[in-house]
């Protein structure tokens, strides 16, 4: 895919079913532990989730787009200024491995920058954590820390500078 073709904005609330079904979509695929699929599937977990992040001022929810076709998000909250949380980040299955989350990642990392943040965190599920390692230290993270937590899903806590 060309990646030119790729554009991305600001997300709305318009498009947060758009975006919980990504989700929900992406975690049905994971071969993910019942506990968590129990949450995520039976809870409406990314919906509500995603409701308080667009009514959070500190979060912002970027989404990725070919022509009118939403292909990817990230989510990322500077809670506190100095430090870029990164909360979510989901690809479309067919749109993967294209630099689409390599793109997200660059806008996300630029507006922290700007607002003043210079290190990183993030909670990363097991499933996902090879992934995201190859895409964090691929968008210029520097990566200091990976540590398991104790958390009962077995989450992998992500420190480094951006
Ligand atoms: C993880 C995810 C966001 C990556 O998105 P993507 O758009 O496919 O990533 P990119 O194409 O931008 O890849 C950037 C780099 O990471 C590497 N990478 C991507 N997925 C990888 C994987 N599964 N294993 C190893 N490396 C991977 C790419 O090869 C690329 O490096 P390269 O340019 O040297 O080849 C996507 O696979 C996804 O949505 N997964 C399910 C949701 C998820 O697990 N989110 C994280 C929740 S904590």
């Amino acid at each position: 895919m060309d990646t030119n073709k790729i554009s991305l904005r600001v997300a709305t609330t318009d498009d947060v079913d758009e975006i919980s079904s990504l989700i929900l979509q992406n975690f049905n695929l994971m071969n993910c532990s019942d506990s968590r699929e129990r949450i995520y599937m039976e809870s409406n977990l990314p919906k509500n989730l995603l409701k308080n992040h667009f009514a959070s001022e500190s979060v912002s929810v970027i989404v990725a787009e070919i022509g009118q076709r939403l292909i990817g998000c990230l989510v990322y909250d500077l809670e506190n200024v100095d430090v870029m949380h990164l909360r979510k980040c989901h690809v479309v299955p067919d749109f993967r491995k294209q630099g689409v989350s390599l793109a997200l990642f660059k806008k996300a990392i630029s507006e922290a920058r700007d607002a003043g943040a210079n290190s990183f965190f993030s909670k990363i599920i097991p499933e996902s954590i090879d992934a995201m390692v190859a895409v964090m230290t691929k968008s210029g993270i520097t990566l200091t820390e990976e540590k398991r937590i104790s958390d009962g899903l077995g989450s992998i806590s992500v420190k480094g500078f951006i």
